[in-house]
């Protein structure tokens, strides 16, 4: 008998998780090596109660084209209650027999392998299985917030920054016909690669980022004002969805939210706060419509004082995937059931410069953040300075 591999997709779903799904099938129908591919649906979820459907590549042509997942997705998170378990000894004898547990699932899902597509959350489930029970599993990184060390670029990510780009580009348009302020909310809880980007794309004036906790007054207020001196009518401020302020800006600036409003938060089965349930966009639109002064400042200088927010949310996952994360999709398949026929486990395949590669996956789980000196938040901040002086030059200008 060959080798059957099952496949799943976990978390959030984003462009280009069918590209590698095709990837996976392209490649395993040329290695006589393996018997079938076994799509898992629902993510953890559907590996627990065995939710399966054999993957046919004959009615599945082109499938890198198409947004989504073939196989749905799901949060679950197996260890979920394990995670309460304060004593850590005691937790991780619980997380090992929880993976001893999930690896012999393999027997009644008819499975050799698992290949498991999914964000740090999922994949730091396969890195346990691999670990506690060395079940054969590979991973693969997807998410469109960008936040997974040990590759360049995930897949999904290069398509949402097109997407917000895309409206951002077309929210400048109304902004400037009715010189309004627009917040613009855009996905990324812990990391700000999204808003970063597409911040730096579309030319945003303050872009607000988890990363670097943001002074309301300093960071906002007075850039507004800055610009409002020197002529500028409309204003965008590209906010990720993770953005907060720093504890002194919380606690002198903000009327309308508090720490205690942050950390009551609802979360996901993973543990990982619901941000867009905050909405920091519209706490901004709130705090800035509170500020008469600020009003009067607008008023006094010509300008419209209109502000609004925008929350892009799941937009930025929709859609078909672009053509790069078609590309690295359908590498990244093909790499995974490389793997497999090699017999090497417990790895993530990943993106390094243009080479397809791969990490151990308790490397790969990890998160990577824009680290704060950043060539990207360098450049951020100049194209947002500049444009508060009124000849575009920053000389003399205090740092
Ligand atoms: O997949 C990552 C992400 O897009 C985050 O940026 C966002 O906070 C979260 O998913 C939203 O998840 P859900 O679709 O479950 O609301």
């Amino acid at each position: 008998m060959g080798i059957r591999i099952g496949v799943l997709t976990g978390g959030g779903d984003c462009p280009g998780l069918n590209s590698v799904l095709y990837g996976v099938l392209l490649k395993a129908s040329e290695k006589k090596e393996i018997e079938e591919i076994i799509g898992i649906e629902k993510g953890w979820n559907g590996f627990l109660t065995n939710k399966t459907r054999k993957l046919d590549i004959t009615s599945l042509d082109d499938l890198h084209t198409i947004g989504g997942t073939l196989l749905y997705t799901s949060r679950t998170n197996p260890f979920k209650d394990v995670m309460k378990e304060k004593d850590l000894e005691e937790r991780e004898k619980k997380v090992k027999e929880i993976a001893e547990e999930m690896t012999s699932q393999f027997d009644t899902l008819g499975i050799d392998v698992l290949i498991v597509i999914g964000g740090d959350d999922t994949l730091g489930v396969a890195d346990a299985m691999h670990k506690y029970a060395d079940a054969k599993v590979i991973g693969v990184p997807k998410t469109v917030d960008n936040d997974l060390a040990s590759t360049d670029y995930t897949f999904g990510f290069w398509s949402a920054v097109q997407l917000a780009s895309n409206s951002m580009d077309n929210i400048t348009t109304t902004a400037r016909s009715h010189q309004r302020i627009f917040v613009i909310q855009i996905m990324g809880r812990d990391a700000g690669w999204l808003t970063l980007v597409s911040g730096i794309s579309t030319g945003a004036d303050i872009i607000l980022i988890p990363e670097r906790p943001f002074d309301f007054e300093k960071e906002i207020i007075s850039v507004l004002k800055e610009r409002v001196r020197v002529g500028r009518k409309y204003h965008i401020i590209a906010c990720s969805e993770g953005a907060v302020p720093t504890l002194e800006s919380l606690k002198k600036d903000f009327k309308t939210l508090t720490q205690d409003a942050i950390d009551k938060l609802p979360k996901d089965d993973f543990g990982n706060p619901l941000l867009s349930k905050l909405n920091m966009s519209q706490i901004i639109v709130e705090e800035l419509n509170l500020r008469k002064d600020l009003k009067e400042y607008f008023n006094l200088n010509d300008a419209e004082y209109d502000v609004r927010d925008v929350v892009l949310g799941h937009t930025m996952r929709a859609g078909t995937p672009n053509s790069f994360d078609r590309i690295l999709g359908l590498r990244l398949g093909i790499h995974a059931i490389k793997l497999v026929i090699e017999g090497k486990f417990g790895l993530m395949t990943c993106l390094h410069g243009d080479k397809i590669e791969a990490v151990p996956l308790s490397e790969g789980a990890q998160k990577k953040l824009v680290p704060k000196d950043s060539d990207l938040i360098e450049l951020g901040d100049l194209i947002t300075r500049v444009k508060y002086h009124k000849n575009h030059r920053l000389q003399g200008e205090k740092e």
